[in-house]
């Protein structure tokens, strides 16, 4: 059903401490405790965000470094809470928040597999029947069966792509992982994304690459220092982004 609201981020504030000075030792922590000598600055990383994101919607979130992008990303998967206001997601949710989060180095590909899924709450007879999807998706060849230590940065990317879109989930969201597949793999998941966004899952992708989200989104939220300053049609906010 088209127009059912999937995402909501209402009044999205988030505030982080950041502690501004150096200090050496757990005992000099204390002292400047007790001395009310510790200043912790506030950051504002996201600053009262408001949108909604309906159902088979495929929408790119853009802006430079250290916008909040990831943040806002995180907090809508549910990995962070918001210092203010509220998110709600409907349905099965697979983040694809940063290559190898939520593997382990020690143990292999095929095992990662196994982990990984578990994580995102399928069961092993799910595993089981998509395994061979998941190994064939991620091209591995025989480093499935490899410690993830000797992976590359792609290789890991791709075997979490590979797992996150084979449990065909409500909502997908990808940060900046297809940036480190090389070109032929960028086009297959291209390729899956487009396959999913027509069995309607909702699709929330940051790119640093303007022409991959014009491509992929027909929807796009730019942020800048926190803020959400633009959300409309790809072409347009694109056309401004790139033009600022
Ligand atoms: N845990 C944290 N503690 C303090 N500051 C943080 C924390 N996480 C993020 N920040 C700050 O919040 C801001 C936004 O970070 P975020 O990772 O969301 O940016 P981004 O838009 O994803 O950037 P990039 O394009 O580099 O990935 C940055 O200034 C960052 O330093
Ligand atoms: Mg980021």
């Amino acid at each position: 059903m088209a127009g059912k609201t999937v995402i909501s981020v209402e009044n999205v504030s988030m505030t982080f401490n950041m502690n501004k000075e150096k200090i050496d030792s757990l005992k000099e922590y204390f002292i400047k405790l007790a001395k009310r000598q510790l200043r912790f600055k506030q950051f504002t990383a996201l600053k009262d965000i408001n949108f909604t994101i309906s159902k088979g919607e495929i929408v790119g979130l853009m802006g430079l470094n250290g916008s909040g992008k990831s943040t806002l990303l995180k907090i809508i998967a549910g990995v962070m809470k918001p210092t203010t206001g509220r998110v709600a997601v409907k349905g099965s949710i697979a983040p694809l928040i940063e290559v190898g989060a939520g593997f382990n180095a020690d143990l292999s590909g095929r095992e990662n597999i196994f982990l990984n899924s578990y994580l995102l709450g399928f069961n092993k007879k799910y595993i089981n029947d998509h395994l061979d999807e998941i190994i064939e998706f991620a091209e591995l060849g025989e480093f499935i069966d490899v410690p993830l230590k000797n992976y590359s940065s792609g290789m890991k990317s791709r075997l979490g792509f590979a797992i996150a879109t084979a449990v065909d989930p409500d909502v997908l969201i990808v940060d900046e992982v297809l940036a480190v597949g090389d070109f032929k793999f960028q086009q297959k998941c291209h390729k899956k994304i487009k396959e999913l966004m027509d069995g309607d899952t909702t699709v929330l992708i940051v790119s640093h690459n303007i022409n991959q989200i014009k491509e992929l989104c027909t929807r796009c939220i730019w942020l800048e220092k926190g803020k959400m300053i633009a959300d409309g049609p790809s072409e347009e906010v694109c056309a401004k982004y790139a033009n600022q």
